[in-house]
């Protein structure tokens, strides 16, 4: 057992807070060697007193200064970088051999891309490094010699249903080379998948964030109760596994004790259940082929609840039905979709827009946006991503002048 040197990108953050905790259980296999986040400077200067990573990155460079003058104080002598290029350095460094990208949203392509171009194995949580740039990102993992591991709970119970031998390959040779039909993402449906549809215009950012099942971000927290979050998986999934958006579904299953599962040609259905915490996910994909303890509750069988499944309700849920067709659309449909909908969220959450305007926005850009071809650089698809940033913006104040916000 060889002692893995750990880049952990988004510290500060929940998948952060799951991840080093896993590792600490077990620091004889895991040294945290670098941590980045984006401002929160107490923080990740807390992280590091606990931690002692040999560097740090934060994206802004007041909160790094501020950051460095504390770590003087404590008599700590982790490095402290900044900026765009700072973030990136970390995700690169020649000493580490495994990056975790937990940075949410957009901004997470960039490191994520130079993890993947440094040939590490990278453990992807960052859903959003696909979406933008599926075709990008998935050759820089092949042409940078990286190893992809997914940490989104659905992903990796895929994974996990994979054959052994088709693991790895699977991202080259598509899961149908395994004999694979279909692949079945679960949801839990969020906090709104029974409230009255008429309701819907009146719920707070705090109703949205509090999931069910889930104890999240506050960004993918809204996504799970739009499924846009669904929606990007369904991105994700194609680019991972290979698939086409016809053969990947979504089934409601609110107990949340089913992650996803592989449908084979010969009848077969395979799913990898467990209890919904993610250091499961984060622990399979740190230990690699090995399997270690992650502190979370087994299933208790005789306890559960009953298993119950549902189709998506597309008119409560017009967010996957969007990603679908982004999906099914190409080129920089996905991308669109994705800066639309982090536009939308960020306005939702700041009381600009009525929660079913975070649809109306994705949809008014998407459809506004004229057919272009996938991004064939970083440059490219950052340039895409601020345009469309702009004219979601746009469609924002016009929906919030509506609502008089
Ligand atoms: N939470 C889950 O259960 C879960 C499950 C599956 C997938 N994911 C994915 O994992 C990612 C992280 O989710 P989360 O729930 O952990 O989010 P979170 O709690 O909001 O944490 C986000 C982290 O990213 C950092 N960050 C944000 N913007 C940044 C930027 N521009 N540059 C550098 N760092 C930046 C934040 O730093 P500051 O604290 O300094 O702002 C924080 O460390 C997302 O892509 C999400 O879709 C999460």
């Amino acid at each position: 057992m060889s002692l893995r040197r750990l880049t952990l990108l988004g510290a500060t953050g929940s998948i952060g807070a799951s991840t080093l905790d896993v590792a600490a259980r077990h620091s004889e296999r895991f040294e945290i060697t670098a941590l980045a986040a984006h401002k929160n400077w107490q923080a990740l200067r807390e992280l590091c007193r606990r931690h002692r990573p040999r560097h740090v990155a934060l994206l802004d460079e007041r909160a790094a200064a501020s950051l460095r003058q504390g770590l003087r104080e404590d008599g700590i002598a982790s490095e402290v970088l900044s900026g765009v290029e700072g973030v990136a350095a970390v995700a690169a460094l020649p000493e580490v051999d495994t990056v975790l990208a937990a940075i949410t949203g957009a901004a997470g392509l960039l490191p994520t891309l130079a993890a993947a171009r440094s040939g590490k194995r990278v453990l992807l949580a960052n859903k959003e490094a696909l979406v933008m740039g599926g075709a990008l990102f998935m050759e820089a993992v092949r042409s940078g010699g990286a190893t992809l591991l997914p940490i989104d709970s659905e992903h990796n119970a895929i994974f996990q249903c994979l054959p052994a031998m088709q693991q790895y390959s699977a991202q080259q040779s598509g899961a149908r080379a395994a004999g694979v039909r279909k692949i079945i993402l679960t949801a839990s449906g969020g906090p709104f998948r029974e409230t009255p549809l008429a309701a819907l215009r009146e719920v707070t950012p705090e109703q949205a964030c509090a999931h069910p099942v889930w104890k999240m971000g506050r960004k993918i927290s809204i996504d799970s109760a739009t499924m846009m979050n669904k929606g990007l998986e369904v991105i994700e999934a194609h680019w991972l596994f290979g698939m086409p958006a016809a053969d990947i579904d979504v089934v409601i299953h609110p107990q949340s004790v089913i992650h996803s599962l592989v449908e084979y040609l010969d009848g077969s259905t395979l799913a990898q259940l467990g209890s919904p915490d993610m250091r499961t996910p984060i622990a399979q994909a740190l230990a690699f082929p090995d399997r270690v303890d992650a502190g979370v509750t087994p299933l208790n069988f005789a306890a559960l609840p009953p298993l119950t499944f549902a189709a998506p309700d597309h008119q409560r849920f017009p967010c996957l039905a969007l990603a679908y067709q982004a999906l099914e659309a190409g080129g920089c449909a996905a991308l669109v979709l994705n800066a639309a909908n982090e536009i939308a969220v960020e306005a939702f959450l700041n009381r600009r827009i009525a929660y079913p305007d975070i649809a109306a926005v994705c949809e008014a850009v998407l459809s506004a946006t004229p057919a272009a071809a996938a991004p064939t650089t970083v440059e490219e698809a950052i340039a895409f991503d601020v345009a469309t940033r702009r004219m979601a913006e746009k469609c924002v104040a016009m929906q919030a002048q509506r609502r008089g916000a």
